[in-house]
């Protein structure tokens, strides 16, 4: 028992528990997605087994992402990245809702399955209805050799190592990296964008790494954020655009680890609906960074202020205009916006996990939940 515990402590590497050494291993596991797969000296991503598949996927109608939980949240984020860049249709599927649905499928679609444990068992049915519709499949996983890449196609691993908590948190940013990197690809490959924005947004993701470490010197200001929050006993989180799936897993990662309920949801769409349940008693977490939806969010802050709601924005560094409005704010570095839900994801990963651990939770291991569902 004790060599046990031993055992375990040393696996953690000196943090308390796995999820936060998973967090804090973000730099290194987003580095580890993108290696060997930048070219530096060329500015162009090389996507090794992808390549054989380049014609078919350029030639697709359509894109359908099909995952569960935290997958889905990054299929979503790669809907925008992908829609933006390469300009390919893309739907993105509850794959225990796909499957069952009697879902149109073409054989020119592509179906991309995201998958941590690539063993999830909706998203393997899903896979397995597409491939015996014609559709060409394409993994994104993490566990390497499992049933997921072996039953896809073609596909790319996401390679941010093994993930212990069953909250996932370097396995998200670095399916979020690797959609960038295909995304990328295809726009290279149709040579439809500006080698100076590819450049651009290569660089980019290149400095992903250090910026998330910048993002980890807000953890005594989150910590603080948390004792005022853990004794909520509803939260909201707001974002927009390719930061509205960020809002989505802002609320999965609080309410599966501290028990909190919360939901997400595009900030326009407050005004149909969660805006009754705001009173001095509701915390609004709002994504609030200088990109294209800057100004709307700040007018959703406003809506959210004039009914007493407290208001914890994660801004742009400098940006003093929502510091004088929100009640707390947490700084990200300034990035490119298709990096801003890398950036943003990092405070919220560290917030839900200070608010769990105050309240007692059993972090890495929640109450009802698996690492990996292999049931329907
Ligand atoms: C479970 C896990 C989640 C995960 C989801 C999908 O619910 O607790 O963290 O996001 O399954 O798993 P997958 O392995 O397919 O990404």
């Amino acid at each position: 028992q004790e060599l046990e515990l031993e055992l375990e402590a040393l696996e953690k590497g000196g943090y308390d528990h796995f999820m936060l050494k998973e967090i804090y291993e973000q730099p290194h596991s987003i580095a580890n997605c993108m290696r060997g797969r930048i070219d530096h000296e060329r500015k162009k991503i090389n996507l090794g087994g992808i390549s054989e598949y380049a014609a078919k996927l350029l030639t697709a109608k359509r894109i359908i992402i099909v995952s569960c939980g935290t997958s889905w949240h990054a299929g979503l984020v790669g809907e925008y990245l992908i829609e933006e860049y390469a300009r390919i249709p893309v739907e993105v599927e509850y794959a225990s809702e796909f499957r069952y649905r009697h879902p149109i499928i073409n054989q020119d679609d592509i179906v991309i399955a995201i998958s941590q444990s690539g063993e999830t068992a909706d998203t393997i049915a899903a896979i397995e209805l597409a491939k015996r519709a014609g559709a060409t499949i394409l993994g994104i996983c993490n566990v390497v050799g499992s049933s997921i890449p072996r039953l896809s196609h073609t596909g790319m691993y996401t390679h941010a190592g093994p993930e212990i908590g069953v909250a996932s948190t370097k396995a998200f940013t670095a399916q979020v990296t690797a959609l960038s990197l295909l995304a990328l690809y295809l726009a290279q490959q149709q040579e439809r964008l500006p080698l100076s924005k590819i450049t651009s947004l290569l660089t980019a993701l290149e400095t992903a790494p250090a910026l998330i470490t910048t993002c980890f010197q807000s953890n005594a200001l989150i910590q603080h954020i948390a004792g005022e929050i853990k004794d909520s006993t509803n939260c909201l989180f707001l974002g927009r655009g390719i930061n509205f799936p960020v809002a989505l897993e802002g609320a999965l990662k609080l309410k599966e680890i501290s028990y909190i309920h919360a939901e997400g949801y595009p900030a326009a769409e407050m005004k149909h609906g969660p805006i009754a349940l705001i009173d001095e008693q509701m915390p609004v977490i709002v994504i609030a960074t200088k990109d294209s939806s800057y100004d709307k969010i700040i007018s959703n802050i406003q809506e959210v202020k004039a009914r007493k709601g407290k208001i914890i924005a994660i801004i742009t560094e400098g940006d003093t205009v929502i510091r004088a409005i929100a009640d707390y704010i947490i700084e990200i570095p300034p990035c490119e916006e298709a990096l801003t839900p890398i950036l943003a994801t990092i405070p919220l990963q560290l917030l839900a996990y200070h608010i769990a651990v105050m309240r007692g939770c059993n972090v890495d291991q929640p109450r009802n939940l698996a690492k990996s569902v292999t049931v329907e």
